[in-house]
């Protein structure tokens, strides 16, 4: 083993909100490293945010602020959702930082120095609106082969029919909804052909991709007789990104300096501690393990060790690559609440429990894994309430102190140190669901002998104090050993276990030899149950942040944008007084159910929950802007409580909800913030 491990996760885009798909990843990674480190290897993890691009751009014009500024918030914002989720970088950087910059120019002045660019006129879809070039996925349009509509720019999501973007009937821009039309501009390519060998020869090293991995990039990139397709690696103005020196008014395509921040953000760290960038990325005795989606695959396999080759840096010794998440075995979906933030999973849920489940799904190949709402709640109450936490919960109280011999076990503690070996193999080759489950066929056996050693009968036979002592530092020392091979996943168990043992845990050996003797503190529940109930909260919550409810990009004022016309289509009322205000009993209330009425075109009922059994009914004018009644329920909503009833011809309207909007499609009914409760005043 070497040295020294440098690990990446994929850099997040900075124009988003972490999601429990991201998790996937960043979670993997963590668990890697802590299980390196465990074994006394140095690893370092580091990340940035991968902030370049049209979107971002976007996103600022929109929200009348510099790209800074949302960059900022929302770098905060992620590191945060990634700290409450337990995944600790060494350092967490971005790619709009000055080292960056420096290693781009760099790699710049190598491939035109070597010849390897060409310079070539694109013809391409231009938004004369915003004044940008579209890429495919900022233009929808009808699909030229089935007549879909609302398509994106490269493929038909109803035939799955792939074309260009300019073959895209009435084309519109999702930027500024403009028709676009076809400009043609000067773009730098890089020739990759020039690296067919080095791509080759890294594509072919052993262990550098999954076999399965392996084949696609050699199938669908490394044909023979087909030269490799030169890389467009410019976008010409406005584009947020760094402007190519040579060649003003074009900037490099965002996928060009975003890899580069891999190592931009190390030499930050390195900055910080005293230590040189190159030290990770050059020379021996280190291995650049990066982890990613096989959403881009095709940027780490194909362009990136060309890169590095020309920068003279190392390539990667491995480059995980996992599938996507499912939610329920469906691709994540707003509207069904299964698109959950990683904030919204931390408002309802323990992060702890999710780090469990997906780390017992985890494999080391690319196939996509599936978050099974029921099966989470199922598997975590059983395998860790079940099986970990009740070993200890169910033998800590009854003795003082661990035995000064460790007891005959009938060979179990031996038989569970030398599964170490699988389980640490199974670790490091990033099968962690292997290695859950050899973990938790321990933890079977463990409860097996506790159940018939019963020490729960035995503390109450004073004759029987020592096999009292014995079994319950056998089920400890079984314990700790669990806690161990878990410590990568849940590393508070670890912690806790050293705690309530009196020996911290520090080492993967730590499994290897009982402890003997030591005082026993206090037991403390270690965690609780998965409530069902928590479960359903977040997915209704994350039905609410669906659109049509509050936005969910960065938070920032629409100031520029934000027009006067609303404001003057109805001028503010009168004055009233705080006493007039607070007669009208404002409550949070949840949907519980809500469907259209017959031949009623514009009303919807909705049944409003206040919380216990409380619910009213109200009939809302609302449907010509919802005319789906089904992914109103479960969110939240204003009710006005205190409004008289009113008898309508299709029943009594128990109140109001209230609502922005003149009318038509434009009503927008006003939702409080996640983490409100049915019944709560509103003032
Ligand atoms: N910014 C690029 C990466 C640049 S790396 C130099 C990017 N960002 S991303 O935010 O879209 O995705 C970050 C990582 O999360 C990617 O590796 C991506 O594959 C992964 N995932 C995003 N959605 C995911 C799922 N639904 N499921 C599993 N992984 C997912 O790509
Ligand atoms: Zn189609």
């Amino acid at each position: 083993m070497p040295k020294r491990l440098l690990v990446t996760a994929a850099l997040p885009y900075a124009n988003g909100h972490i999601h429990i798909g991201h998790l996937v990843e960043y979670l993997m990674t963590d668990v890697w490293v802590r299980y390196q480190r465990l074994q006394g290897r140095q690893a370092a993890y580091i990340c940035a945010d991968d902030t370049h691009g049209t979107a971002i751009m976007m996103a600022a014009r929109k929200a009348g602020v510099p790209e800074s500024a949302l960059l900022a918030e929302m770098s905060a914002a992620h590191q945060q959702d990634f700290a409450d989720f337990g995944i600790r970088f060494d350092h967490y950087g971005s790619t709009d930082s000055a080292t960056n910059k420096a290693f781009v120019y760099e790699i710049w002045a190598k491939l035109r120095a070597a010849g390897h660019i060409d310079q070539k006129t694109v013809t391409q879809l231009y938004d004369p609106t915003a004044g940008a070039f579209l890429a495919d996925r900022f233009v929808k349009g009808i699909c030229p082969k089935c007549g879909a509509p609302d398509q994106y720019g490269d493929s038909c999501d109803k035939c799955g029919a792939t074309y260009e973007a300019t073959d895209l009937k009435q084309p519109k821009s999702t930027l500024s909804g403009a028709v676009p039309e076809l400009r043609e501009a000067v773009h730098a390519f890089v020739k990759l052909e020039d690296f067919r060998t080095i791509i080759a020869d890294w594509v072919g090293r052993d262990g550098a991709l999954h076999p399965d991995m392996q084949k696609w990039v050699r199938n669908t990139f490394l044909i023979e007789g087909e030269p490799l397709r030169s890389w467009d690696v410019s976008r010409p103005a406005a584009y947020f990104g760094f402007e190519i020196p040579d060649l003003p008014g074009n900037y490099f395509y965002v996928w060009l300096d975003a890899p580069f921040g891999y190592i931009a953000s190390t030499a930050d760290w390195c900055a910080k501690t005293g230590d040189t960038w190159q030290h990770w990325w050059q020379g021996d005795g280190v291995e650049v393990h990066h982890f990613i989606g096989k959403d881009i695959a095709k940027f780490h396999t194909l362009f990136w060790p060309a890169m590095l080759r020309l920068a003279g840096h190392n390539l990667p010794e491995k480059i995980h690559i996992h599938g996507f998440l499912t939610v329920n075995g469906e691709k994540m979906s707003k509207s069904k609440g299964t698109f959950i933030r990683a904030r919204t999973y931390l408002d309802h849920l323990d992060p702890r429990w999710l780090r469990y489940y997906y780390a017992a799904k985890f494999t080391d190949g690319a196939e996509d894994l599936d978050l099974s709402l029921d099966e989470f709640t199922a598997k975590v109450n059983a395998d860790l309430i079940g099986k970990v936490v009740n070993l200890a919960s169910r033998t800590a109280k009854f003795v003082p102190r661990l035995a000064t011999t460790y007891p005959e076990d009938g060979g179990l503690f031996t038989r569970a140190a030398t599964e170490g070996t699988a389980i640490a193999a199974a670790y490091d080759a990033g099968n962690t669901g292997e290695a859950m489950r050899r973990i938790m066929a321990l933890a079977d056996r463990a409860n097996e002998f506790v159940e018939k050693a019963a020490p729960w009968a035995l503390k109450k036979d004073p004759a029987k104090a020592a096999d009292l002592e014995a079994a319950c530092s056998v089920a400890l020392n079984l314990f700790r050993q669990l806690c161990v091979y878990l410590a990568p996943v849940l590393p508070d168990f670890a912690e806790e276990c050293g705690r309530l043992l009196g020996t911290p845990i520090t080492r993967w050996s730590d499994a290897q030899s009982p402890l003997t003797g030591t005082a026993i503190a206090e037991f403390k529940p270690l965690m609780n149950r998965i409530d069902p109930l928590k479960v359903q909260a977040m997915v209704d919550a994350s039905k609410a942040e669906a659109p049509g409810t509050p936005d969910p990009g960065p938070r920032t004022p629409d100031a520029v944008t934000d027009g006067p016309e609303a404001l003057a289509a109805e001028p503010l009322a009168p004055i009233i007084t705080f006493d007039d205000f607070a007669k009208v009993d404002l409550r949070v209330a949840r949907v519980v159910n809500a469907e259209e009425v017959p031949k009623a075109k514009k009303i919807l009922k909705l049944t409003l929950s206040l919380g216990g059994d409380q619910t009213r009914t109200v009939f809302a004018g609302i449907k010509t802007a919802y005319p789906d009644p089904k992914p109103l329920v479960g969110r939240l909503v204003v009710f006005v409580a205190n409004l008289a009833p009113r008898q309508m011809s299709f029943g009594l309207s128990e109140g109001m909800v209230i609502a922005a909007g003149p009318g038509d499609q434009d009503i927008y009914l006003l939702a409080p913030d996640s983490g409100a409760k049915p019944g709560q005043r509103i003032r």
